[in-house]
């Protein structure tokens, strides 16, 4: 049986997906994906289903078709950080899938604000409300992912209210695509700068 390939797309742009992504890409007869992410595989000569919410019609398909079809499923970033791939894993033996990591949005980040990042909490508040101010506190620096409501300027908004006016915000916006933008700046600076597209935000507060 074909294994059911989820594959890591690291932050957008292909010069960040790892060759032996492109390749087991090329190798499949379907990809599965979100619609920004199929757009960088426009060239892929195969058959490609979108990604929406209604998550069991694609659950379906991959189930009624994975035994002829070599079934590839693209993610954002990589894939062990808030990916499909815990989905996935509900639903099928670590047997049946393979997965192919890829450089996640907010190491890209780190990197291009020269920072390392082992010390610091990496958080979603994709869809979630997670306690970062907390963690902010007892490890002065902390990743966050950002979705439509917990926005830059949001998260901005927290920060003053819990007295945190002159923590530094960095909002990585469209990371590693032609309009990408890095804005660094205090909670009042980053609300004004708004609105944002797609971001992370990475905070650092020394006492
Ligand atoms: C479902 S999560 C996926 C995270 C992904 N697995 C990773 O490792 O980056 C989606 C969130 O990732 C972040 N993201 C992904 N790609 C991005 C990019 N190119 N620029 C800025 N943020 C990005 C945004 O916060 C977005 O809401």
């Amino acid at each position: 049986m074909n294994k059911i390939m989820v594959i890591g797309i690291g932050p957008g742009h292909r010069d960040y997906i790892l060759p032996i992504a492109f390749k087991k890409i090329e190798a499949s007869d379907v990809l599965i994906g979100g619609r920004r992410n199929l757009e960088i595989f426009k060239d892929f000569e195969g058959e490609t289903q979108v990604i929406t919410k209604e998550l069991d019609k694609i659950l379906h398909y991959i189930k009624s078709n994975r035994k002829d079809k070599k079934i590839a499923i693209i993610v954002s970033g990589d894939t062990g950080f808030y990916s499909m791939l815990t989905y996935f894993k509900k639903h099928f033996s670590s047997e049946e899938i393979e997965v192919i990591p890829g450089i996640s949005s907010l190491q890209y980040l780190f990197s291009r604000i020269k920072e390392p990042w082992q010390e610091a909490p990496l958080l979603s508040l994709h869809g979630r409300r997670e306690n970062f101010v907390e963690k902010l506190k007892q490890y002065k620096k902390v990743g966050l992912l950002t979705d439509t409501i917990h926005t830059p300027e949001n998260i901005g908004k927290i920060l003053m209210e819990e007295g945190l006016d002159h923590a530094t915000m960095v909002v990585g916006e469209n990371l590693s695509y032609s309009e990408e933008r890095i804005i660094v700046g205090e909670p009042k600076e980053i609300i004004k700068n708004g609105p944002y597209q797609m971001t992370v935000v990475v905070i650092f507060h020394e006492e």
